[in-house]
């Protein structure tokens, strides 16, 4: 029903129409936009979802950070229209970016987010990572892609450069 597909540089505007539908205004004030200015998404894992008549329904990206000196992926935003939401597309886009993530061969994923949603793909707290302020610690969560690899990794969140 839905085909997924890597976003193009064709899909950044609609991607962002579908953010700013989505999320309170305002949402680019969040400190987690500070990681991602001037960084573009990693390719090949920001996703879009279209249905048969090409109608954008839902949309994924990933920044690279870095936590402590660990290269990390930063996962969001995602977003599903409203109209289009309950029916499992969420999960769909987490599941099969986080698959193509570690086929990629990162080792590790965090976002800020709620831990009742993203419980059931197997994020948790994460403790002593810290995001810039202000961001309550408890929406902190990660999720190992490969066995460990969030062992010892701690300290701040900052901006991928070079
Ligand atoms: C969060 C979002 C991406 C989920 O997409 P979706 O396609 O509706 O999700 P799914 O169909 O895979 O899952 C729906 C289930 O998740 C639950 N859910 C959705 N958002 C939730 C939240 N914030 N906290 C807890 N549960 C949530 C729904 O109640 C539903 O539960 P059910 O399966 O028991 O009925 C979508 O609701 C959305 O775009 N929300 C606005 C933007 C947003 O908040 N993005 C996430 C930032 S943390």
């Amino acid at each position: 029903m839905f085909q997924l597909s890597e976003e193009t540089s064709a899909d950044w505007w609609e991607v962002e129409a579908l953010y700013d539908l989505c999320f309170a205004p305002g949402r680019e004030a969040l400190s987690s936009y500070r990681l991602r200015d001037g960084v573009p998404p990693v390719p090949g894992l920001s996703l879009v979802a279209r249905d048969r008549d090409g109608i954008l329904a839902g949309a994924i990206r990933y920044w690279p950070v870095r936590v402590g000196d660990s290269p990390a992926l930063l996962l969001g935003p995602v977003a599903v229209h409203p109209t289009r939401q309950g029916e499992g597309l969420g999960a769909l886009l987490i599941k099969d970016s986080l698959a193509r993530a570690r086929i990629a061969g990162w080792d590790r994923v965090m976002l800020v987010g709620d831990a009742p949603y993203y419980n059931r793909f197997g994020f948790w707290k994460l403790e002593g990572v810290e995001m810039p302020p202000p961001t309550n610690p408890d929406r902190v969560l990660g999720q190992d892609l490969s066995d460990g690899a969030w062992q010892g990794v701690k300290g701040r969140v900052t901006r991928w450069v070079g």
